[in-house]
């Protein structure tokens, strides 16, 4: 396979960057020395690693190891006999240099409400909670469930379950209760941490309601604490079973020791789509997680001392975990939290907002990029964005044009663009330019992170694919320290996912290529999961919602390439007999999946057809329905299997009346 062709053009760091005037200089300053790094890190791993994990973190007992297991046999561990606490890396270290420094700017919903916690505030209220915790019995090793809105809490509860070693799973805020439910169920927690509601541009969101109503079927919890945001008083209190934040933290002393855990002590499980139906417990570690969030952090987006870094993602996502809250935190620096939404009380909020606060790099998704791209240059323009240096993207490919568009307005062209490529197995940044460094082409996330040694692999043989110009699928070929090591509660599955169709490998689930030049370039899923706004989805996932509709036979979901989302769910559904199509139903449909998983999983597209293409034992051909959505019917390869080749001119027919 050949690489197709690409924008050929390639944009050098700023000179922001490279020639800092009174700033200090970037952690990285050429390609030279991030090779000479990145040799070292695969050459010499354990001194490099060794370094990296002494100067970035403080351990209470230091390791004497720093890697053991393989990807082939799937029972890696890093730093294994160290020990630390995540929560006091995080915040003790920085409380004690300077409690004046400030840890999290807070942007409130409304405008104009900003407020700060410093490290010594921080330190405050994660001992208090973490007391709480510790006096509703929870200890070492138990699971705590958060579903909170995007406010300093959400992450003082994270870092609260951190300090006794706690697992933390958050669930986010915009899932809806039977998804709040399975995952609570799954992860075995006892305890929920909750707000009374959220606030998400002027709007109330019923948080606490939503956990009632998941609640219901969740018998082993016992107790749920109740942050009071808004302090609606109609927001229901079960006396018996939930407590007030404000109250239990009253009555708790200020400071709690923290719990020595091993590196290799799960600190979150974080629960995301994969092919199948039921979401799967993603398990990060102490250790390793924290050092990769750190390092990438400080390397990806150049941190240093008085910078304030805003990520827009919310903590019930991976790149919340790691970059609003553990990668700052680890390094001392000063994070934006940000309650709202991009376009309240208009498409300036975002720029308002480095503005307001001087934000020195700004970290958000391609889809957020193109929807404000679309409300014009004006609402960049009328602020001052001069504090900037580096501007990140997350969680899905980029098209040249809206990273040139972000480049040239957001970034005034004095910026570093890094794309960077993760997900949230990864734990952390794995495929991204290094601002100071990295010549960048739009639309491709460049050169590994140190660590990181990429294979680019033939789908069908498995042979590693040699040289450049080379299209296949993506891979990774030894462990890095912050990786997940399995699926909460079903190890076979982590194998069977991740490490057992490639052995030797790690699979990412992504195409990609490598250009002539060396340039990574991600081309999206090669499994049944599609990528809307950023947000990973589930095909099943969907599929197992709409039959769960009294109505519904079959369904099969796809996704339709979409300007503003990347992709868009488009959900084909035949009925069962006695059930008329019509447009009250298919409302009803679309209704039923919000219900059931949440509004992130709405069907843009919902098509009712009479049958749906099968192979002749009866399994749906997805490909098809992808192919015919994508506007590339003339392309379907293969139909040998199909059963019915007559149903090709319904679907190409229904499909173009209902785009
Ligand atoms: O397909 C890739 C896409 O997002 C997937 C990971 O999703 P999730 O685990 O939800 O994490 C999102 C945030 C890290 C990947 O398998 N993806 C993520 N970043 C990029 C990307 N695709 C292309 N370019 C990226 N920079």
């Amino acid at each position: 396979m050949t690489v197709e062709a690409q924008s050929s053009a390639v944009y050098s760091p700023p000179e922001r960057l490279t020639n800092p005037e009174g700033r200090e200089k970037p952690w990285v300053s050429s390609m030279a020395q991030y090779e000479e790094l990145y040799k070292e890190s695969l050459e010499k791993p354990a001194e490099f690693w060794t370094r990296m994990a002494t100067e970035t973190l403080t351990w209470i007992k230091p390791f004497s190891q720093v890697t053991q297991g393989s990807l082939k046999a799937g029972n890696m561990a890093w730093f294994p006999d160290g020990q630390l606490n995540v929560s006091y890396n995080c915040v003790d270290r920085w409380a004690a240099q300077d409690p004046s420094r400030v840890a999290f700017v807070y942007e409130a919903d409304e405008p104009g409400q900003a407020s700060q916690v410093t490290y010594g505030e921080l330190l405050d209220k994660v001992c208090g909670v973490a007391n709480v915790l510790h006096s509703f019995g929870l200890r070492k090793g138990d699971t705590v469930a958060i579903y909170m809105p995007m406010i300093p809490e959400a992450a003082v509860a994270m870092l609260a379950c951190a300090r006794l070693g706690l697992v933390h799973t958050v669930v986010f805020a915009g899932f809806s209760s039977s998804s709040l439910a399975e995952r609570v169920i799954d992860a075995r927690a006892r305890v929920v941490i909750t707000a009374d509601e959220g606030l998400r541009g002027s709007r109330p969101i019923a948080t606490k309601k939503i956990v009632d109503e998941a609640l219901k079927s969740c018998p082993e919890v016992e107790k749920v604490l109740v942050y009071r945001r808004t302090g609606n008083e109609s927001v229901a209190f079960n006396a018996s079973r939930d407590v007030w934040w404000h109250e239990a933290v009253a009555a708790q002393r200020p400071y709690c020791p923290p719990v020595p855990v091993s590196a290799e002590d799960p600190l979150f499980l974080l629960y995301t789509s994969g092919s199948t139906g039921k979401p799967k417990g993603v398990v990060h570690t102490s250790g390793g997680y924290l050092l990769g969030a750190a390092l990438t952090l400080k390397y990806v987006f150049d941190i240093h001392d008085n910078d304030v870094f805003c990520c827009t993602a919310d903590i019930g996502w991976i790149t919340g975990h790691s970059y609003v809250v553990y990668g700052p935190l680890a390094l001392g620096s000063t994070s934006v939290i940000f309650e709202s939404v991009p376009t309240y009380p208009d498409a300036s909020r975002y720029w308002q907002l480095v503005q307001d606060h001087k934000i020195t790099q700004f970290y958000t998704a391609p889809t957020a990029i193109r929807a404000l791209r679309r409300h014009g240059d004006e609402y960049v323009k009328r602020c001052d964005l001069s504090s900037l240096r580096v501007i990140g993207s997350v969680g899905e490919p980029i098209n040249p044009d809206a990273w040139t568009w972000y480049n040239d307005v957001v970034g005034g062209g004095r910026c570093a663009v890094v794309d960077t490529y993760w997900q949230t197995e990864t734990g952390s940044h794995v495929i991204s330019p290094l601002p100071g460094a990295t010549p960048s082409k739009p639309g491709s996330a460049t050169f590994p992170f140190f660590g990181i040694e990429l294979a680019i692999l033939d789908p069908t043989t498995g042979a590693e694919l040699e040289g450049n110009d080379i299209s296949g699928v993506l891979a990774i070929k030894r462990p890095w320290p912050s990786m997940a090591r399995t699926i909460a509660g079903d190890h076979k599955r982590f194998l069977d996912t991740y490490l057992n169709p490639y052995p030797g490998y790690y699979f990412a689930g992504d195409g990609a290529s490598r250009d002539a030049d060396g340039y990574y370039w991600i081309r999206g899923r090669v499994d049944d999961v599609i990528n809307v706004s950023g947000h990973r989805m589930s095909t099943a996932e969907v599929e197992s919602a709409l039959i769960g509709h009294h109505a519904v036979a079959e369904s099969a979901v796809v996704g339709a390439p979409d300007d503003l989302t990347g992709q868009a769910i488009c959900a084909f559904v035949t009925l069962k007999d006695g059930f008329d199509a019509n447009d009250e139903l298919k409302t009803e449909l679309v209704k039923e999946v919000r219900t059931r998983i949440g509004p992130i999983a709405t069907p843009k597209i919902l098509i009712l057809v009479d049958e749906l293409p099968k192979t002749r034992s009866g399994k749906i051909i997805r490909r098809i329905l992808r192919k015919v959505v994508a506007g590339e019917a003339d392309q379907l390869g293969d139909l040998s299997t199909l059963s019915d080749p007559s149903i090709l001119d319904m679907l190409v027919r229904v499909v173009t009346a209902a785009l």
